[in-house]
């Protein structure tokens, strides 16, 4: 149920006045991939560790709802390793308040489950591919899986789910070289291609040094190509958009170093333990659990959300060479 009062009054906000529409939740850690730059040597932890249940994330996703959040993003890990991530996005769904249910994936299970999530009520979805090339992909993911991906990709689109977008990480060498290729794809895909600049986090610092590449260099050239930006929507991504005449897709340009990035930080993050984070990079996160346990917790719980925002820092000083609590992005899910 929504709060009485409107809805404008009952917004998250922080101390610099900026409000939280838009929840990413992580539903676990584990991840059967090996990306380059999040879990080199494959995912270390507990893979039977007790990540949120689907109750706990229902009540997750009430408690937000009632404050004006009106989207979530399922993330990880790899969302699709749990067995109810079907039954997970179902319930998120039925949660008034949350128009937009949004699924960050690395395709694994794409084509197997699409058809499923789709019913279940999904109405955006995020696919990792940072390379077209299947031997780049491979040696990017630790997978082969490519084919499988673009297929499940194109079921995505036959069945309509309103947003698709594909993330490509931008890395020095691997794929930084192959932008034609993804731009050629993007002339027929009614899809958002959306590179990322690598952020440093705790385990990559080497890496980093070596394959950072900033996504200023891309940002000319699409502009100096007839690609204009398009003006941002409240509950929008991190991204910068842009948009070509000649092109079906568009491409969007996460630039987290760039000046300002955190000034439009519209979204907090629940982890799989249940654990909030005001930022992607902010310390070990602020534990919920014990306000996840029944439904009748759930004022309690927003009381504590609205006080905890208060501590909400103004950037995550990324630019300083901090990376906080964050070892890799599977710990929260980017
Ligand atoms: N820097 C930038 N992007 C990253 N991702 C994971 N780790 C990093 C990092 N260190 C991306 C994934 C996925 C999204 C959720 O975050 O490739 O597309
Ligand atoms: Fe790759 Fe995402 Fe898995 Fe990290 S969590 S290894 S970025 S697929």
């Amino acid at each position: 149920m929504l709060q009485d009062s409107s809805p404008e009054d009952s917004f998250l906000r922080d101390s610099f006045g900026r409000e939280f529409h838009y929840l990413r939740l992580s539903v676990t850690d584990v991840c059967n991939f090996r990306c380059t730059y999040c879990l080199p040597d494959g995912y270390q932890g507990r893979p039977d560790a007790a990540f949120l249940s689907l109750d706990e994330i229902r009540r997750v996703a009430a408690a937000f709802a009632a404050t004006g959040t009106g989207k979530v993003r399922i993330t990880g890990g790899e969302p699709s390793v749990r067995a109810d991530l079907t039954e997970i996005i179902a319930a998120v769904k039925a949660t008034p308040g949350i128009r937009t249910v949004a699924l960050t994936t690395n395709g694994y299970r794409l084509a197997e489950r699409i058809d499923d999530w789709a019913a279940a009520g999904l109405d955006a979805l995020n696919l990792s591919i940072d390379s077209l090339d299947p031997a780049v992909f491979a040696a990017i993911t630790g997978h082969s899986r490519l084919r499988d991906l673009l297929a499940g990709l194109d079921r995505a689109l036959a069945l309509g789910i309103p947003r698709v977008k594909v993330n490509a990480v931008l890395l020095r060498g691997q794929n930084d070289d192959q932008i034609d290729r993804f731009l050629d794809w993007l002339r027929g895909m009614p899809i958002t291609l959306r590179f990322i600049e690598l952020m440093q986090t705790g385990d990559n610092a080497e890496f980093f040094r070596r394959n950072h590449v900033s996504g200023e260099e891309l940002r000319r050239r699409l502009l100096a190509s007839g690609w204009s930006p398009v003006l941002r929507s409240r509950d929008a991504g991190p991204a910068q958009e842009f948009h070509h005449p000649d092109y079906q897709g568009r491409i969007g340009l996460i630039q987290p170093y760039g000046k300002d990035f955190c000034a439009t930080c519209n979204r907090l993050r629940v982890s799989a333990l249940g654990r909030l984070h005001l930022c992607l990079f902010s310390e070990q996160g602020i534990d919920l659990r014990h306000l996840l346990r029944a439904d009748e917790q759930r004022e309690e719980l927003i009381a504590f959300l609205r006080a905890r925002l208060a501590d909400k820092k103004v950037s995550h000083f990324l630019q300083d060479g901090f990376s906080g609590g964050t070892r890799h992005l599977a710990m929260i899910g980017g």
